[in-house]
């Protein structure tokens, strides 16, 4: 039998906590998002479909993009026991310099197309966080303004080898000029994927007014106010005719890139130099021979090749492959923490974020930015203590199973042997 009482008010009154209502709708908006999935829901009602599907989206069928996430989700953590974490440290190490985090901001082209704060906000995060931030060649900021946002901090600049080769050389030098520490040589675009959404969404650059996206700008006012009253959105380094960013980078882009073109590169580059966008171990093997800095295991987002690698599984083999010197980075599908914590206990030294910053830029601008790298860091820090790991160094292979559902029925479907 359960005793009842009469409910005393004093005891009621308790109960009753009446929260002070934050007034400012950004940071509220901002502060209700725990997760990046609830920025991009954010993102998804506050940009028009057709520059949020251009984020969004991925090539053909999305299914690159889709398996990256998913192996992601199938990580199986293995924590240590009775090991106190209180104070974890997340830095690291990285090319030569100092990260706060375990991951930096991947190159997005067209980045003030999401929000017209673009890619001074990611800059501008970046810096405050004491992470790197990458420019795109396909950028809608200049070199020297994302170094005027970042003076102190690392800015790494990403290379597009063009059939106008005297274009990319140019951006190379200034670059170089301003004082960007890596060079991101990006070789998975010898030309565009097929981006549907763009084709269905009648997407181009820049954006067209047709009845169908005036309906559409309705419920969305700020970003239009944002595109009518900002300076003109357009590349920041590269003059665009019209028509989709695919069909601008088959334009731009020379299916011809080769070895050659990354020795001219490396003669006229200071700094450290990366390959973005290795999909098999044998030229991860190869590049890092021929005496390249790094490489990025990534099938650009899924943008690109579909049903490509998935670099997360890729991972554990590379690293095997070579050694412990090599500086491996990873990147596509990252959306929290945990997967960077995965990352890195497979070897991963550095991981880098597209999408989960431009849904923080897109649901508000530079504090939107932040908000992505808040959520990110807790989860990391949070991850750690639950493994029982107090430092980056300390995470090892042993941490993390990789469960079974995506991965190749042979290893040969990622190590090809040859005839
Ligand atoms: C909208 C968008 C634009 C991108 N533009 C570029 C680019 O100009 N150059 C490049 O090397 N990669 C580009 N990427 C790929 C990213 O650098 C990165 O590899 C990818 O976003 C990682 O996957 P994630 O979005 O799941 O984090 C772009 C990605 C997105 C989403």
């Amino acid at each position: 039998m359960v005793t009842r009482q009469l409910p005393k008010p004093a005891e009621i009154f308790e109960l009753m906590q009446f929260k002070k209502p934050e007034l400012n709708g950004k940071k509220r908006r901002l502060d209700a998002a725990l997760t990046i999935a609830d920025l991009r829901t954010i993102a998804k009602r506050r940009t028009p479909a057709a520059a949020f599907d251009y984020t969004d989206g991925a090539a053909e069928g999305e299914l690159s993009l889709a398996r990256a996430r998913q192996a992601f989700k199938d990580v199986e953590f293995h924590p240590d026991v009775l090991r106190p974490a209180t104070s974890v440290d997340t830095s690291t190490t990285v090319l030569g310099g100092p990260s706060a985090l375990p991951f930096g901001i991947a190159p997005t082209g067209f980045t003030r197309l999401m929000q017209t704060e673009g890619e001074t906000a990611g800059a501008g995060a970046a810096a405050a966080a004491g992470i790197p931030f990458t420019l795109s060649t396909l950028g809608t900021t200049s070199i020297e303004d994302v170094k005027a946002t970042n003076p102190d901090g690392r800015n790494w600049f990403q290379l597009y080898v063009m059939r106008d080769r005297e274009v990319s050389y140019e951006l190379t030098r200034r670059a170089a000029a301003s004082g960007f520490d890596t060079l991101f040589f990006t070789v998975d675009t010898p030309v565009a994927g097929a981006r549907l959404r763009d084709k269905r969404n009648g997407f181009s650059i820049p954006p067209q007014l047709t009845p169908k996206t005036i309906l559409n700008a309705i419920p969305r006012p700020w970003w239009w106010i944002d595109f009518l009253t900002t300076p003109k959105l357009e590349f920041a380094s590269l003059s665009s005719t019209g028509g989709t960013v695919g069909e601008l980078l088959d334009a731009a882009m020379d299916p011809t890139i080769s070895y050659d073109d990354l020795e001219v590169i490396r003669g006229m580059w200071p700094g450290k130099i990366v390959i973005k966008g290795v999909q098999n171990i044998e030229d991860a093997a190869k590049l890092v021979d021929l005496g390249v800095d790094g490489i990025v295991l990534s099938n650009h987002g899924g943008r690109q090749l579909d049903r490509a690698p998935i670099p997360f599984h890729l991972l554990p083999h590379v690293r095997r492959e070579l050694g412990a010197d090599a500086t491996i980075m990873v990147d596509t599908g990252i959306m929290n923490g945990a997967d960077i914590v995965a990352s890195v206990a497979l070897g991963a030294d550095f991981t880098l974020i597209g999408r989960a910053y431009l849904y923080g830029l897109m649901a508000g601008g530079r504090e939107g930015v932040d908000r992505t790298i808040a959520i990110l860091s807790d989860e990391i820090v949070r991850t750690m203590k639950l493994l029982g790991v107090s430092s980056l160094g300390e995470l090892e292979p042993r941490h993390v199973t990789q469960l079974a559902r995506l991965t190749p029925v042979t290893r040969d479907a990622v190590e090809p042997t040859r005839a």
